[in-house]
């Protein structure tokens, strides 16, 4: 653990919506897929000291409901690009105890990144040191809504009732059922907006934003944005002599 870190407050749970692949290529002359080949660099770097540290749950966006928007060449280029960081990347996952999972819409995601996806979410399962959680074709407006859906199917059979309808019981019906809220967000590339990503479960996370584009995101990177959370003083609406008064 780098000495200027707190160990005993580690985020347990760090999401990072890894941007600037594109312009971080284009820069060095390259195409945009050099950008997100790169990237996969930066994952394993960023699973594997995360794992180190303690974290238990990172949580990466790596593929946006409103990415279908783009050229489908590039398109093509991540789908296939997913498949085969999977099939190169799961034997070290094992090593380093990571378990697999995703949310979004991945059923939609072409036939074979469900399978590989599927077989390296089966593979994982009973690893326990860290989770990775993989945002692929998420929307977090439908995320929503499709909890919400789930919700009034529930009241509409009789096995919800409406004053059952709570935080607990909504949160369920997410994507992310079961995993904790994120305590530290990242975004990479310098852009400073959330772009659809975890509306409801980012309510009280703490915000780092780097210029780093995400193909140069490295341990140092990391240090950095859990020492800046490190120094957040996390108030959930009260003030600041009563938070210190609980410590
Ligand atoms: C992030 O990098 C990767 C994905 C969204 C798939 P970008 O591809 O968005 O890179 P920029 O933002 O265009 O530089
Ligand atoms: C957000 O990045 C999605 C992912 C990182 C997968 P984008 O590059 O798609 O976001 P916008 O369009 O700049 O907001
Ligand atoms: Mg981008």
């Amino acid at each position: 653990m780098p000495k200027q870190l707190d160990s005993s407050n580690i985020p347990k749970h760090i999401a990072i919506i890894m941007d600037g692949n594109g312009r971080w290529a284009r820069a060095k002359g390259q195409d945009r897929l050099y950008g997100h080949l790169s990237g996969v660099d930066s994952v394993r770097e960023t699973l594997k000291v995360a794992a180190e540290f303690g974290v238990k749950y990172l949580t990466l966006y790596a593929f946006s409901a409103e990415n279908w928007g783009r050229p489908q060449q590039e398109i093509d280029g991540l789908m296939e690009l997913l498949v085969s960081s999977i099939h190169g990347e799961l034997a070290s996952m094992h090593e380093n105890g990571v378990r697999l999972t995703t949310i979004g819409e991945v059923n939609k995601l072409p036939v074979a990144c469900v399978d590989s996806l599927n077989e390296a979410i089966s593979g994982t399962a009973n690893n326990t040191n860290i989770n990775l959680v993989l945002a692929l074709n998420y929307s977090s407006r439908e995320e929503i809504l499709s909890a919400t859906r789930t919700i009034v199917e529930q009241v509409q059979s009789n096995s919800l009732g409406i004053e059952e309808i709570t935080v607990d019981s909504f949160e369920k019906a997410l994507y992310t059922k079961g995993i904790p809220d994120p305590e530290l967000v990242i975004r990479t590339s310098g852009e400073h907006r959330i772009s659809n990503f975890l509306l409801w479960q980012l309510a009280y996370a703490e915000l780092h934003f780097t210029p780093v584009f995400w193909p140069e995101f490295r341990r140092e990177h990391l240090v950095e944005a859990i020492y800046d959370y490190q120094r957040r003083e996390r108030r959930f609406g009260k003030t600041s002599e009563q938070v210190i008064f609980e410590k």
